[in-house]
């Protein structure tokens, strides 16, 4: 499966609005691939498939995932949009066949982040976040996308850092992959200037 056949398959299902954020997403990502030299295709198959719930009613998302006996944190049936990628990524790999495990660890944790992303991984999370019309709507980001020339990694720390902050200042719950992943990015970055480098 590439991503130009799974952009057929979904562009039945998808509305336009959201194969239109796709499609940024897809062509941003593979810019980030091919500029850190990373395995573009499977960076454009995970950016394709990744918002393929994005656009059903939360209750729907809620009622998949039970019906799929999906592990539910608490977070997540607080604000059921956060299963969007857990269960884009079994629909992929049952329904369409994509067996690739970093693809679909790609798709399922590409709202929060993962301690354990590859940075073919970050490339598609960066793209999500940056792609024109978010900067667009949000100019805060703008600083994530420039970030996002010199490390991706970087670039990941900085946009959960925004969106954690935002969370504290809304009172609003955060999901412990973004505390966890934001931990792992840090102390990666403390190891670094610890050995001088
Ligand atoms: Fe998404
Ligand atoms: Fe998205």
């Amino acid at each position: 499966m590439d991503y130009v056949r799974l952009r057929e398959y979904m562009s039945g299902e998808v509305p336009a609005k959201m194969l239109a954020h796709i499609d940024r997403v897809v062509k941003l990502a593979g810019f980030f691939g091919e500029k850190y030299g990373l395995n573009v295709s499977e960076i454009k198959l995970a950016a394709q498939g990744h918002d393929l719930f994005r656009a059903l009613p939360q209750k729907e998302l809620l009622q998949k995932a039970k019906d799929m006996d999906l592990d539910i944190h608490p977070v997540e049936l607080n604000s059921p949009v956060l299963l969007h990628g857990p269960l884009a990524a079994i629909e992929l790999k049952e329904r369409f066949n994509i067996k690739n495990p970093q693809v679909l660890e790609t798709i399922k944790w590409h709202t929060t982040g993962h301690p354990e992303f590859s940075l073919e991984s970050w490339a598609m999370f960066i793209a999500d976040k940056v792609e024109p019309n978010k900067i667009a709507k949000n100019s805060d980001l703008q600083i994530v996308s420039d970030i996002a020339g010199e490390s991706l990694e970087k670039a990941a720390l900085t946009y959960i850092d925004i969106r954690i902050n935002e969370a504290l200042q809304l009172g609003l719950q955060i999901h412990p992959m973004s505390i966890h992943t934001r931990n792992t990015l840090l102390s990666k970055f403390d190891a670094i200037s610890n050995s001088g480098g």
